[in-house]
């Protein structure tokens, strides 16, 4: 089997070292400010970007379409199943084939391992659009609009997650771990994040379990949550509904935050379920400024990898 260096590629963010992601973090607020302004760098112009997705998406696949033709590469759009990849073409051999014509890969997929493969078997970067373990694009835009919204250094801030213990959490997780900052997790009983991840977490920061989302919002500087049923839970919708009933954010739950606290919420959101609408449509949502900041730090990211 070909080695894996996860250097090269943007696999998870415990993968890169605090300095590594602090600079992306850096670009994306700087290549923001310039966006639009005449003359802009196109580091990446002649060069391709496969784009594989195997589950929905609309701020992934638009925001890297439009931050790779920004700094002039061109995008494609390769969804799983009008590829032979959805037929059975082994990811092994796809990798390959397609690091023959693009210059860097991103996939939404379902496994870990399957992104793992890709990034093993091809040889150009290859970044994790979401699987069913780890969301690293997005939770490195979420730090942009922490930085952003409260001038704080990373380490200082804490931060409240709210609900189900998956890809967001895990990630969430991992971020903790780089930056040293306090996490505090609800979740329901049996939907708690996988124990390697949050072990490996608690060996570089404070992390902790509790039973209310109020309590773990206490204090906090930033509440986040997500869906409920994430992609590949379809057919655990009616069960999880049930468990998650109470792990709600709320204006009880933003209440017990610090002043000054924001939310976040990677979107899709669902009103009414895991979040209210007063709380997301509200004064301490940032949900907007965090799917832009997709845009932005992914542009940093496409310039790293294959600049
Ligand atoms: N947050 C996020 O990744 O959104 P999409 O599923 O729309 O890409
Ligand atoms: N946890 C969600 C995130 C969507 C962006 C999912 O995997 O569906």
């Amino acid at each position: 089997m070909p080695e894996l260096n996860r250097q090269e590629h943007f696999l998870a963010l415990a993968d890169w070292s605090r300095d590594r992601l602090e600079e992306m973090i850096e670009r994306g607020i700087e290549l923001k400010r310039r966006r639009g302004e005449p003359g802009a760098e196109q580091p990446l112009a002649g060069q391709s970007l496969g784009m594989i997705f195997a589950k929905s998406s609309t701020r992934t696949r638009v925001s890297f379409e439009v931050g790779a033709s920004e700094l002039g590469a061109s995008p494609l759009f390769l969804s799983k199943q009008d590829i032979q990849l959805g037929r059975g073409e082994p990811i092994s051999d796809t990798a390959r084939v397609l690091s023959r014509y693009v210059h860097g890969i991103m996939i939404r997929t379902f496994e870990q391992s399957d992104l793992e493969e890709l990034a093993r078997y091809g040889s150009v970067p290859v970044i994790n659009g979401l699987t069913d373990r780890f969301h690293p694009c997005q939770v490195l835009a979420d730090l942009m609009t922490a930085r952003e919204s409260l001038g704080a250094d990373l380490s200082g801030i804490s931060v409240a997650w709210i609900g189900d213990g998956n890809n967001m959490a895990h990630s969430w997780l991992n971020a903790a771990a780089r930056f040293g900052f306090r996490l505090r997790l609800a979740c329901p009983e049996g939907y708690e994040p996988d124990g390697d991840v949050l072990e490996a977490a608690r060996e570089e920061t404070v992390v902790e379990l509790v039973g209310e989302p109020e309590e773990a919002a206490s204090g906090v500087n930033v509440v986040t949550t997500d869906v409920w049923a994430s992609m590949g839970d379809e057919g655990e919708v009616q069960e999880r509904r049930r468990a998650f009933e109470g792990y709600r954010v709320d204006g009880d739950v933003m209440q017990a935050a610090a002043e000054g606290a924001i939310f976040l919420h990677c979107l899709p959101a669902h009103r009414g379920e895991e979040v209210t609408a007063e709380v997301i449509d509200g004064p301490a949502s940032r949900v907007w400024d965090e799917a832009e900041n997709r845009l932005h730090v992914q542009k940093a990211l496409l310039a790293e990898l294959m600049g």
